[in-house]
């Protein structure tokens, strides 16, 4: 690697850990690993797209370092996020003798990182974890924070615990395999960051528009790092998700309720992101939270992305039951993250139909914005 890394510390008493920033990376990470964990074993848990790319260079790092290290598989995709892959990440582990002097390294985005996070949660009690995030979501979003989980057939992420990596480690030159649109995406999690908490950031990112989306190591390596900041430190402020974690929500109430309508086809989670946070700012500009042009800053940002800021057209009343989805009264309030203006949020607690009033018009009835002149 030879360049110098940055670095973001996640505060969290004994159970703090850095997240490590730089390119071509990768290749140190048997040092790294042994440096943190004292570790004697690693099992690197991937998926096939990024295993047939990273797998062998991560393997090579470790076996260097003196960890014996084994690499296991999972199949790609959140269909396969669930609990018979980790019984089988079981087997294989006990299969290959690892004890608690093992570490779980999960290498690839945020689904290999749920599923090998909790495994490694759960595996002997639980066992050391590294995370070495592939996607931009999972850099700045999904490998920070300790959540880690499965899904169930009756919904997603219903299974979980909370076990702390005790490093994240991130090679950015990963992000020139990983697919534009899935860049995209990811990248809406870091707009997000901005919009919440840090005004600044989101100004940085305005300068840099559609080149956020090229894999340009220096003008990407300080916006990711500031955004994992922003997460570590909400993070560290509020581990378990007792009130400001809760703003990292911003934009997903009405992402949640867009992917479940679409029964997550069709459309990425970071996409459904940049629609309910275009949805949520012009929410907050008419109850008077924001100042005017708030909501449209925002998705003129989106959309230089390529993102998509309108919501699909589904009615009223399916938007309505979505939102209501998990609530036990009918009318239960929802803690609606608004935006106070760029770089300031809140939550209000609203009803579904306060956060679709009937004749706003909102979400539109319009087709989901398509992306333009990219591949
Ligand atoms: N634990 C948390 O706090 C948290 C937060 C947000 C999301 N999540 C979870 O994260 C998951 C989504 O994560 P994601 O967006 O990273 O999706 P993902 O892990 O499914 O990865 C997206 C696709 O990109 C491929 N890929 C990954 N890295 C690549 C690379 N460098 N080159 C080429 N291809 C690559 C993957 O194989 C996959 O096909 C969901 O399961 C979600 O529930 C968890
Ligand atoms: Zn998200």
């Amino acid at each position: 690697m030879g360049r110098r890394t940055r670095s973001v510390q996640v505060d969290l008493g004994e159970r703090s850990y850095p997240i490590v920033l730089g390119e071509g990376t990768l290749d140190a990470l048997g040092e790294a690993v042994l440096r943190h964990t004292k570790a004697s074993a690693a099992a690197v848990v991937t998926v096939p797209p990024v295993g047939r790319r990273y797998a062998a260079r991560a393997l090579r790092s470790l076996r260097a370092a003196g960890l014996r290290a084994h690499r296991f598989e999972v199949p790609d995709g959140d269909a396969t996020k669930n609990l018979r892959q980790v019984a089988r990440l079981y087997d294989a582990f006990l299969e290959k003798g690892l004890d608690r002097s093992a570490v779980v390294v999960a290498l690839g985005g945020g689904m290999a990182g749920d599923l090998a996070g909790f495994a490694a949660a759960t595996y002997l009690r639980g066992l050391a974890f590294v995370q070495v995030p592939t996607t931009v979501l999972a850099m700045v979003d999904s490998s920070i924070g300790g959540k880690t989980g499965v899904n169930l057939s009756q919904g997603k992420n219903l299974v979980g615990a909370f076990h702390q990596p005790r490093l994240v480690w991130i090679d950015v030159a990963t992000l020139r395999s990983l697919p534009v649109r899935q860049r995209a995406a990811g990248m809406a999690e870091v707009v997000k960051a901005g919009a919440i908490w840090d005004a600044a950031l989101f100004e940085r990112l305005e300068a840099l528009g559609e080149r956020l989306l090229e894999v340009e190591p220096e003008l990407l390596l300080p916006v990711l790092e500031r955004a994992c900041a922003i997460k570590a430190e909400v993070v560290a402020q509020d581990e378990r998700e007792a009130g400001l974690r809760m703003l990292l929500n911003f934009g997903h109430t009405l992402a949640h309720a867009i992917e479940a309508l679409k029964r997550y086809r069709g459309i990425l989670h970071g996409e459904a992101v940049a629609i309910g946070m275009v949805f949520a700012a012009e929410r907050s500009e008419a109850l008077g939270m924001s100042p005017a042009g708030t909501a449209g800053r925002l998705e003129a940002l989106l959309a230089r992305l390529g993102l998509p800021t309108q919501p699909p057209d589904f009615p009223r009343r399916a938007y309505l039951s979505a939102l209501r989805v998990d609530k036990k009264r009918r009318d239960a309030h929802i803690r609606f993250v608004g935006l106070r203006g760029i770089g300031r949020a809140e939550t209000v607690p609203l009803t579904p139909a306060e956060i679709l009033p009937p004749r706003s018009g909102r979400p539109r009835s319009r087709a989901t914005s398509t992306r333009k002149g990219r591949a």
